[in-house]
């Protein structure tokens, strides 16, 4: 029979690329798992007849283990998004208002679609940072509001103190979010300490991922931390058999490899930095970007223009911004090479954006 065959050849045709220089728009690690990651990953492969773990406890276990937090904080999803949703269906009743910043990372306006709130949205601030008076202020009549720590798209972080400020003012009666997608991209200076904060405030749920630094985004495996009453709360909304069966392999390989991570961590981090200073170079200004992308603001520019017809897949905001994932050297190239040709059609190398 050949349709089945087709289609297999069709799904394993659909996937995508692992190393391709022009996918720039997900945020995504421009690099394949490592070595080590892809030999243990092969190992599960021979298990995939048998089920995973009921609820992910070692899973849970080796993350709280490797995050220094007490087993019972943590909860595991499928991506942050999971996790997100898991959080929103625990804590949520339909109806219920959730503070987002606007522009935020395109996930949560679905997420709260799905859970059934109503959005109320709060624009960054000039600097692509939360307007974080502003988002406390709506948020003592909310269920929920999501901070994302470097934030999606701008890369932006605000300090810790001001973090903290913001915390005091918002109530303990509001869940806060905070979004941390990115931590791993951040120098140590620019890192709020997880466990001690949710020790301290028991709304606050951190959420991470295995899908950035960690470069695992395919096998979608996200966990988020808190106080153990609403840890435990969330565990209960933890799915049956709803973590596969590589993500603790994957996870620990991972842990294993982490000075090889780190590596390449510092090597996208680098990347970014030289992607900020030539286009500094060329009079383009980005916002201080902390993670793995930079965010060039609309204004002056049409971003959607310049990129026009180079097949370069980047992430497009109705203001005529955009966010540019950092990748390879020839990424970075071919971003340069757009706005050089753009600036020489404009016969103008006037500041912009
Ligand atoms: C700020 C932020 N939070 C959460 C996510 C979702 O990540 P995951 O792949 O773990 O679901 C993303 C993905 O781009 C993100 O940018």
């Amino acid at each position: 029979m050949a349709a089945p065959r087709a289609a297999l050849v069709e799904a394993v045709d659909a996937l995508p690329q692992a190393v391709n220089p022009l996918a720039l728009s997900l945020n995504e690690c421009p690099f394949p798992p490592l070595p080590a990651v892809r030999s243990a990953l092969r190992v599960c492969d021979e298990a995939a007849n048998r089920y995973p773990e009921f609820l992910p406890q070692r899973l849970r276990s080796l993350i709280a283990d490797h995050d220094g937090i007490a087993e019972e904080q943590v909860i595991v999803g499928a991506g942050a998004t999971g996790v997100i949703m898991q959080v929103l269906h625990a804590v949520t009743s339909p109806g219920d208002t959730i503070v987002l910043a606007a522009p935020t990372f395109d996930g949560y306006p679905i997420f709260a679609q799905l859970a059934r709130l109503r959005t109320v949205t709060v624009p960054l601030d000039g600097h692509g940072c939360h307007d974080l008076e502003a988002m406390a202020d709506a948020g003592r009549a909310a269920r929920v509001v999501v901070l994302c720590r470097p934030h999606n798209p701008t890369g932006t972080v605000e300090p810790a103190a001001a973090i903290e400020r913001f915390l005091a003012r918002v109530g303990a009666d509001t869940i806060v979010l905070l979004d941390e997608a990115y931590v791993e991209f951040l120098d140590a200076r620019h890192r709020i300490d997880g466990p001690s904060l949710v020790e301290r405030c028991g709304n606050v749920v951190v959420v991470r991922t295995f899908s950035k630094a960690y470069g695992l985004a395919g096998l979608r495996i996200g966990y988020g931390f808190c106080a153990r009453d609403l840890g435990l709360r969330l565990w209960q909304m933890q799915l049956p058999f709803g973590i596969g069966l590589s993500a603790q392999v994957a996870v620990a390989a991972s842990y294993a490899a982490e000075s090889q991570l780190r590596q390449r961590i510092r090597m996208i981090a680098a990347e970014r930095r030289y992607l900020q200073m030539r286009l500094r170079g060329l009079g383009v200004c980005s916002t201080d970007g902390q993670a793995n992308f930079v965010f060039l603001p609309g204004g002056a520019m049409r971003w959607p223009d310049v990129f026009d017809g180079t097949g370069l897949q980047l992430r497009h905001y109705a203001d005529g911004g955009v966010r540019i994932t950092v990748g390879s050297r020839q990424s970075t190239r071919a971003v340069l090479g757009a706005v050089t040709a753009a600036r020489a059609a404009a016969g103008s190398t006037a500041p912009s954006g």
